[in-house]
């Protein structure tokens, strides 16, 4: 547990403010009573996976953020066909796991930075795959510390989006693979990563800044408004992916901020379309002093 945590470190954007406490809890008990406390004391939580997808404001997180990284919670255990994942396992773990064990169908999770928490929150996606697709269950804890079970026809879940883990969290997964050749398998896994270095840049980003309007790539809208190579003060959009805002020059939260705003006046002016950003927005503008 740590007070006054400088939680960017736990994002791949690397820009915002401290938490006014962490926490890594060692057990669902354990998790169970804070949430209690949470309850009891109205301190607001907020719980981070890989931060692969989340952009922390500068003046950072008032009350708890929770990681679930504590190895407890880390659990990747296949059995014949199945996976059973704690939501602090890595997908990429979970990808080479499936593909040592025989299991098809998780190939496109290798190159996704996140955990099994964050990409089912996300119903993260790539390759044309998405993470509800390998889903058999899921487990989580509501707010009150109680532990749901459920099968996926019964959790409604979109393109980037499962809404009921908005106000509940993840703890574990049941994923499930057809049976194919670890040689097929690592095939697939290998053109998908050399898909993704081609098309992707590798500095400190969120991935997709913005969810995909219907009709065109959001990276391909913002190239064709000719905003690639944008900057303000550290960050900037890529070269490579217009969709990518990479910080490349130790910049700040505002920055980020300032060019979604310019990114998303422009698409709207131009081309009428209201982009919506995927990564999730957590905290608190800088306060105002004078
Ligand atoms: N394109 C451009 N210019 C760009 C970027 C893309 O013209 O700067 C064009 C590409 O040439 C292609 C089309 O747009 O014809 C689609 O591009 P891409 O295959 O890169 O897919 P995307 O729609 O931009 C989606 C996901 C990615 C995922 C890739 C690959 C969203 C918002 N993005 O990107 O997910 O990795 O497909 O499967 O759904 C993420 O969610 O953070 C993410 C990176």
């Amino acid at each position: 547990m740590g007070l006054n945590e400088l939680v960017s470190r736990f994002t791949t954007l690397q820009v915002g403010g401290c938490a006014d406490v962490y926490l890594e809890p060692s057990s669902e008990g354990e998790l169970a009573r804070v949430l209690n406390v949470c309850n009891v004391f109205g301190v607001h939580f907020y719980v981070l996976g890989r931060g692969s997808n989340a952009l922390i404001l500068d003046g950072g997180i008032r009350g708890l953020v929770i990681r679930l990284s504590h190895a407890n919670f880390s659990a990747i255990d296949p059995h014949e066909e199945r996976i059973h994942c704690g939501a602090g396992a890595r997908l990429h773990q979970v990808a080479s796991i499936a593909h040592k064990f025989g299991l098809a169908g998780m190939e496109f999770l290798k190159g996704i930075p996140g955990t099994i928490g964050g990409a089912l929150r996300m119903n993260a996606g790539a390759m044309d795959s998405e993470m509800f697709e390998v889903i058999e269950s899921i487990r989580y804890m509501d707010h009150q510390g109680v532990i749901v079970t459920r099968a996926r026809q019964a959790i409604p879940h979109e393109y980037r989006n499962c809404p009921v883990l908005e106000n509940n969290i993840a703890l574990s997964a049941c994923l499930v693979g057809r049976q194919d050749s670890a040689a097929a398998i690592a095939e697939r896994m290998h053109r998908y990563l050399n898909q993704r270095k081609c098309t992707q840049p590798s500095g400190s980003s969120a991935g997709c800044m913005f969810k995909n309007p219907s009709g065109i790539s959001a990276g391909q809208l913002i190239e064709e408004l000719g905003m690639k190579g944008t900057r303000v003060g550290g960050v900037q959009i890529s070269q490579k992916h217009g969709n990518f805002i990479i910080n490349d020059r130790k910049g700040t939260a505002g920055d980020v901020l300032g060019l979604i705003q310019m990114v998303k006046s422009r698409a709207f002016e131009e081309r009428g379309v209201q982009l919506e950003t995927e990564v999730k927005i957590i905290g608190e503008p800088p306060q105002q002093f004078g």
